[in-house]
Parts: C-alpha cells; structure tokens; sequence
C-alpha cells in the first residue's frame, strides 16, 4: 500500500496548472458511446478513475486509445458487450454512468448496482426511475441493473433530489430519446454543462444545461466529435486551500474562474488576497492572519461538498471557530477522527463539525478514507508539525493527478513511500 510522507511547515510559493475535470471526463467518456463516428477527448486527467472508465470500455469491445498526450480516442462501433460487471463497478460508483447512453444507443445495459461508499450509501433510484421513465424496462437482480428498451421515448423526468450523475445519465439518455425530453430539478453542476457541450459538439439538441431545468429534442443519431474538457474546480479549489493553510502564494493556471465563486468567497472571508484573471487564480496569504469560516454544503452553484474536507483542515489551524455542515452526503466526516490524531479540536453534531482553530498541528500516522478526506490529510500534513505520513493514498490518486510532483514544485516537502 503506498503512502506519502509529508513534513510540514513550508508556505507554498510559486505556479501550478490545473487537469482536466475528473467529474466532466468520467460522464463524456461514457457520452462517447452514443457516437456512431470516432469521438476525440483532450485535457482528459491522467487519474486511477479515468483509467477505470477507459478499462470499463474496453471490456465491452470498444476500441480505446490513450495517447502520451493523455488524449483519448473512443471509437465505439467495435462494442461487442453491454455489461459493466462488478469487479469494476465496486472500484468506482461513476461506472453507473454507462448505462444511459447503452440503453439509448443499443437498447440493452447490464450494470452491476455500485454499491456504497465511505461517504455514503450512494442509492442510484433516481437513476432508474429516470430511465423508466423514458421507457425502459428495468428490472434489478441480483445486484445488476438489467435495462432493455427497444426505443427510448422522451418524457418529463423530475428528480426528487439533485443528483449530479443521475442528471448526466437521464441527458444522454435522452439525447437519442424519440421526441422531447423535459429534466426538472436538474443538476447545474459545471461538469453537467461540459457533458451537454461534448453532446451538443455531437449534434444532440440540448437547451438549458446549467439551470435546474434542462430540455432534450431526441435525434436519430450522434456523429463523432473532438472536445477538450474544462479544467477540474475540486483540485483547483484543493491547491488554492493548500496555499492558504501554509500562508504561501500560489497562481493556478488554466482555471475558470467562474467555477470557483463559492470557493473564492469563503478563502477571502478567511483572510486570503485572492485575484482572478480569464483563466488563473492566486492567492496570497503572507503576512495575514488565518480566520475560521463557517461552511454549509449545497448543490452547485451552492458551496461543494467535494471541498468539505478541505475547509475542514483549514478551520483547524485558523482563528476562532468555524461550523461545517455537510448536507449532500450522511457520512462525508471520516477525516475528523484522523485530524483528531494530529491535534485538530473537531466537535461532531449531527451533519455540522464543530472546529476550534489550534496552534499547531503535530504530525501522526493517519489514514485516506475516501477521495476528499484525503486531501484534507494531506493539507492538515502540510502545517503539521513533523512528518505525517498517509496511507492508503489510493484514494487520492483516483482525483489528483500527480498530487506530490505539483505539491514539491511549489515548496512541499512530499515523497511517496511504496
Ligand atoms: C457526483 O456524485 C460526484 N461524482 C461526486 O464527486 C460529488 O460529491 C457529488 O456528485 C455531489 O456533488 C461524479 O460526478 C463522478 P449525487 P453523485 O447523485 O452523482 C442522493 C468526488 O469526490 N442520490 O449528486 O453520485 C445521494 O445519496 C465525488 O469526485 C439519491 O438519493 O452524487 C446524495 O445524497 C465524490 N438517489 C445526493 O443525492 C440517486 O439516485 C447527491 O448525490 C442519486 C443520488
């Protein structure tokens, strides 16, 4: 099990350029199932869960080429199996993400249910009742998926609650759906405008992407495309926090902006100098004093829920007090136990943490849970006092793309242990 090794106490200083979404290339590399032509995808994060998902493909038969450049090539006219079996479901949840545009295109999906999680049970119901209401015969079995439909008919699909990937699935289902489909209660998240972009560069008829109501004209068929994918606002906001915790400077390039408002807003309540040009951010924390911020999550454009840990590493070395409130996900606060380990004073009530800035942070053996959780650790080890060490980095290497080369250039000190 590989782990990094971090000593603390170095402000940050200096420039990194941010990946592609990982959220926006996970749903465009299932998008490309829908194309009859050759589909192109640039920008794509070299990430463990890119990899997953280009794997998953080339399960079914599709052919897959991953240049040096990490562009993708999706060609998927060879596809010869409508399955996403377990084994690779259980490794990531987002698999789930094939089976819309299976059920459009070719009208049959087996996909095993992904099952929870750490942070959370990860029910994918909204997914299905989408899907069947497009006219899909769905019946779950034996922890699959089995969907058939001979042609999806557009409907209006109301989500009861927002769901990010369960908007995305429904999208492209409906993309070759026969007549008009309606998304109420939509997801606004940017990655879902990404994916509606990729399948608009297609040919889909797509309006309203972005708002809670998103409207589909069915078309006969998608032909291929070549696209970039927009810069990854989970790892810019990480590195921006990294920044502030240790009181560095640190310019992001290729970022939008725009994707980080709510992320932007809480760094300055917090005491960080933060400017913004077309695409890059810097903070400035020299010489400020660090000041606990209360955080409540929300849907987007609301304040993230993937950036949670991470603000609550911040608030445990800041001035006063700051409440966290987590309202996506019933179990998103693994990391507090392992921030307790360093020093951090966490109260848990309910869905809100409690966190009472200290001095200093001191080093321990702590350990990744989940994807974010582990950014958390890593930004708590970058102040610590001493070298901690995180295990099961495995988490982090699903949605950082080379977390501690980018870290060490801008004045960590970071190795991975094998
Ligand atoms: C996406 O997950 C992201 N993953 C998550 O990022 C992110 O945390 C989440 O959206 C919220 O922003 C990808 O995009 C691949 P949801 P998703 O469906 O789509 C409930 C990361 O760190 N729900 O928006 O699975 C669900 O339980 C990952 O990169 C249902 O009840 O999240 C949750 O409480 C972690 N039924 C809420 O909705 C459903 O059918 C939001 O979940 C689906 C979801």
């Amino acid at each position: 099990m590989e782990k990094l090794a971090i000593r603390g106490g170095h402000a940050l200083c200096g420039e990194t350029v941010i990946s592609g979404a990982k959220n926006a290339t996970l749903p465009i590399l299932a998008g490309a199932l829908l194309s009859d032509g050759k589909v192109r995808i640039a920008n794509v994060p070299h990430l463990r869960d890119v990899t997953t998902m280009v794997q998953l493909l080339g399960r079914m038969g599709v052919d897959v080429l991953v240049h040096d450049s990490m562009e993708v090539e999706v060609d998927a006219s060879t596809i010869s199996d409508f399955s996403a079996p377990y084994d690779l479901v259980k490794t990531m949840r987002a698999s789930i993400l094939v089976l819309g545009p299976l059920l459009a295109r070719f009208g049959a999906a087996d996909v095993s249910l992904p099952g929870g999680c750490a942070i959370g049970a990860r029910p994918v119901d909204l997914h299905v009742k989408g899907l069947r209401a497009l006219g899909a015969d769905i019946e779950i079995k034996d922890g699959y998926i089995r969907a058939r439909a001979e042609k999806l008919k557009g409907a209006h699909v109301f989500f009861d609650a927002v769901s990010v990937t369960g908007t995305e699935n429904i999208l492209m289902a409906a993309v070759l759906a026969e007549g008009e489909t309606v998304l109420e209660n939509a997801a606004r998240e940017p990655e879902v405008i990404d994916l509606a972009n990729f399948l608009i560069s297609m040919g889909a008829q797509i309006t309203g992407a972005g708002s809670n109501r998103i409207i589909v004209q069915g078309v006969g068929s998608l032909s291929g495309t070549s696209y970039r994918v927009l810069p990854d606002r989970i790892e810019a906001g990480t590195f921006l926090v990294a920044a502030a915790i240790t009181g560095g400077k640190v310019r992001l390039r290729k970022v939008v902006p725009l994707h980080l408002e709510a992320i932007i807003q809480k760094l300055r309540q917090a005491g960080a100098g933060i400017e913004a040009g077309d695409d890059w951010v810097e903070l400035d924390m020299r010489g400020r004093k660090l000041q606990a911020v209360d955080i409540t999550t929300d849907p987007y454009p609301g304040f993230p829920t993937d950036m949670q840990a991470q603000f609550v590493a911040l608030n445990s070395v800041a001035a006063g007090t700051g409440a966290v409130t987590e309202t996506i996900f019933e179990n998103r606060f693994m990391h507090v136990p392992e921030l307790q380990r360093m020093g951090a004073d966490i109260g848990l009530q309910g869905h809100t943490a409690i966190v009472r800035g200290v001095k200093q942070l001191r080093a321990a053996p702590v350990m990744a849970t989940d994807l974010r959780a582990s950014a958390g650790l890593v930004l708590a080890a970058l102040v610590a006092d001493g070298e901690t060490v995180v295990d099961r980095i495995y988490h982090i290497d699903r949605g950082y793309e080379c977390i501690e080369e980018k870290l060490r250039n801008i004045g960590a000190d970071i190795r991975r242990l094998a």
